[in-house]
């Protein structure tokens, strides 16, 4: 006889679209290494509803005032893993996977705070999940179905980063310079770049390498199809043991 449990699966299968099960996939990598390029470019070649990009950006703690005073000066240290909230993050994930709506904090990268308001999320089925601590914390690890390091020069990702602070996050040249040297690269070697060996799959030149992109949304594929599948499975199992009863 199916267990209270095991009609509640049937109850909600019967509901539910293919892929019930989210997955998460971790993309890290140095600042401007291409993390936000490649996940876009995975969301747009899985061409599936229900798939959504979510930043660690939006994980920033705010700040106290003194703090704040030295982040305008480019001294305060953003890339050690105590200037992010995983405890956060890894709440908006267990909901996410307990199928309850998640609310994402917005940060303002030019005032280096938290904007009032949020970003709500339902029931995705794929969530990627990037930034340069995607694969640090082992809570987080222990929920990835991927994990993937974009692997990119660090003149590359220097010259990447002055472009963008300039143009979207309100920084000057000096200042950004500056906030490389003090942090960034040093915590690039202390806690981004280990992460590598955690990593499933490292990928080099970012968007440009086709191939790697194509691997890993096959892969994505895979996992959904494995997930529908044992679903299925479930399901039918579960109907022949109550036609038995
Ligand atoms: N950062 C900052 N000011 C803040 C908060 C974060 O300058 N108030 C910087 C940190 O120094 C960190 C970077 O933001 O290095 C993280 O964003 P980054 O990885 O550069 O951007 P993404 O778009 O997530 O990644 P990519 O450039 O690889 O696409």
């Amino acid at each position: 006889t199916p267990s209270s449990q095991d009609k509640e699966i049937i109850c909600k299968a019967r509901y539910a679209p293919p892929w019930v099960d989210l997955s998460i996939i971790g993309i890290a990598g140095g600042s401007g290494s291409g993390k936000s390029s490649i996940a876009r470019s995975i969301v747009n070649q899985l061409n599936l509803p229900w798939v959504v990009i979510l930043s660690m950006d939006s994980f920033y703690k705010s700040l106290d005032p003194e703090c704040s005073r030295k982040a305008f000066l480019n001294e305060f240290d953003f890339d050690a893993p105590s200037a992010l909230d995983f405890d956060a993050l890894l709440k908006v994930l267990e909901d996410l996977k307990a199928g309850q709506r998640a609310d994402i904090p917005i940060y303002s990268f030019a005032e280096h705070r938290r904007l009032s308001g949020t970003t709500s999320i339902y029931s995705p089925h794929v969530v990627i999940l990037e930034g340069i601590l995607a694969l640090h914390d082992q809570r987080i690890l222990d929920m990835l179905d991927m994990k993937i390091f974009c692997d990119e020069d660090a003149d590359v990702c220097l010259t990447r980063r002055i472009i963008r602070d300039v143009q979207e996050r309100g920084r000057d040249v000096e200042g950004i310079i500056k906030q490389w040297l003090a942090y960034v690269k040093p915590n690039f070697t202390k806690y981004v770049d280990p992460q590598r060996k955690v990593a499933d799959i490292i990928v080099p030149r970012g968007v440009k390498n086709k191939i790697a992109i194509s691997t890993v949304v096959q892969y994505i594929q895979q996992i959904l199809l494995d997930k529908s599948k044992k679903h299925q499975a479930t399901l039918k199992r579960l109907g022949r043991e109550s036609m038995n009863t």
